[in-house]
């Protein structure tokens, strides 16, 4: 079974994936918000040391063991195990990667089809001439409104869906080769119509002038999750997406750039963003809010502010859909092979993660007050507990299968990076991004 796996046609093409994968709603909704609440420079230093010690390895490490195992997160990781006479029960480290992706992009639908519904209003001059009030009373209307949001919702899933039954050449390559360019593009364009701003010069000063006064563990806790949370690591999404890189590219020279990328991504969006808070004289730590309420005001009187705004939420659906293809693959490839054709197991996958991204849109209305977890409601817990807990988790476990647990000869070979290349990767992961995780989830715990 599976010995026919489909394969992306390039190094590029498979670079293209693992950015898209990666670039998404955590650099441009939650990098931003995050880092507002979170003080600034000191965060943004933090979640940088994070993404080089763990992301980093442990993104190698992911992509590499499915790689080796050339099938779904579940029956790479079974087959590994055997090989290398372990037990088979990591297998189900794949599920748990499979659960986490289907958590995360129950809440990842329902927030993208914001960004679409917000496109529209955006260029269609919706926003122009509001007040901060009733721009902030308008983004209450939107989520009191489960029925619009349900249908937004619904489309962005369907298009998701679309693209996953289409197979990785037809559907997913396609779609990254398509709107990736166009993100990098228009990202520039943003953040270049920055620059002519009266709040650029602040923007920068914020984000790059530590105050570390303000680190509690907490904010470790919070970098880990969105270092992992960013590049698409610890939910064995990348693990899917690493069964179909070709053979006989180096695989540490194509993380490194997808790291790399993500982060200025992340940072060119911030400039873009905050540079119009402080034009705006805005609060820069106003939550998950800050792209929906504080964009719309402070484009609202700005010269063709309907028009950069729509790029502004166009760019973050080019980015959330890349991303989104990626969150599904796992569960579509757990279930294809259990045995179901793409086309099933893209439909059943949709279905399922409707009816519980569901519960995300009632829970801004009907659901408001149903806590779930202390005082969170539904949409709260699976928008924080997977990012910040699952994914340290599960890249915590995916390290330590890549490093002590897999044969040897076949992470050697995944890496392809050459004997020195191998060692060095495996010591950082062994003795650095390993204990860094187990420190941090305990301490942000206790
Ligand atoms: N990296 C994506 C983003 O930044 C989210 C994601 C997480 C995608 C986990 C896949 C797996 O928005
Ligand atoms: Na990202």
């Amino acid at each position: 079974m599976n010995q026919t796996l489909e394969r992306w046609s390039s190094r590029r093409a498979f670079i293209l994936a693992v950015t898209g994968a990666a670039v998404g709603l955590g650099n441009i909704w939650r990098f931003p918000y995050i880092t507002g609440e979170n003080g600034g420079a000191a965060f943004l230093l933090i979640y940088i040391g994070f993404v080089v010690l763990l992301g980093l390895p442990v993104m190698m490490a992911e992509i590499l063991v499915g790689r080796a195992g050339r099938s779904s997160p579940m029956l790479s990781l079974g087959k590994l195990a055997r090989q290398a006479g372990r037990s088979e029960h990591w297998r189900w480290l794949g599920l748990f990667g499979a659960f986490t992706v289907f958590c995360i992009l129950s809440f990842y639908s329902v927030v993208s089809g914001w960004a679409m519904d917000f496109m529209v209003t955006a260029f269609s001059g919706g926003f122009q001439g509001m007040s901060a009030d009733q721009v902030g009373a308008g983004f209450g209307d939107f989520l009191a409104n489960p029925l619009r949001m349900a249908m937004d919702h619904t489309l962005f899933l369907v298009l998701t869906m679309l693209v996953v039954a289409a197979g990785v050449s037809k559907g997913l390559e396609r779609l990254n080769n398509l709107l990736m360019p166009a993100l990098y593009l228009l990202l520039f364009v943003l953040a270049g119509h920055a620059i002519s701003m009266d709040g650029f010069g602040p923007a920068l000063e914020w984000l790059f002038t530590p105050d570390f006064s303000a680190v509690t563990p907490m904010v470790f806790i919070h970098a880990m999750g969105h270092a992992f949370f960013t590049l698409a690591v610890g939910a064995c999404a990348l693990m899917a997406y690493g069964a179909y890189m070709p053979d006989h590219q180096s695989l540490p020279g194509a993380a490194a750039a997808v790291a790399i990328l993500d982060v200025i991504v992340a940072l060119l969006a911030g400039i873009a963003i905050f540079s119009v808070v402080f034009t705006q004289g805005m609060d820069p730590g106003e939550g998950p809010g800050l792209m929906f309420i504080t964009l719309p005001v402070a484009f609202a009187d700005l010269p063709f502010g309907a028009f950069w705004l729509g790029l502004f939420f166009l760019l973050l659906v080019l980015a959330t859909w890349t991303s989104s293809i990626n969150l599904a693959e796992p569960i579509v490839a757990t279930l294809i092979g259990w045995g179901m054709t793409r086309r099933r197991a893209a439909l059943v996958t949709g279905v399922c993660v409707w009816l519980v991204g569901m519960l995300c849109v009632l829970s801004f209305s009907t659901l408001s007050d149903f806590h779930v977890l202390g005082s969170m409601n539904f949409f709260d817990v699976v928008s924080t507990i997977p990012p910040e807990i699952f994914l340290p988790l599960g890249g915590l476990l995916i390290a330590i299968f890549a490093a002590w647990v897999m044969p040897e000869q076949e992470a050697l070979r995944a890496l392809d990076a050459g004997p020195n290349g191998f060692r060095l990767w495996r010591i950082v992961l062994r003795w650095i991004s390993i204990p860094l995780v187990i420190v941090v989830l305990i301490s942000g715990l206790v």
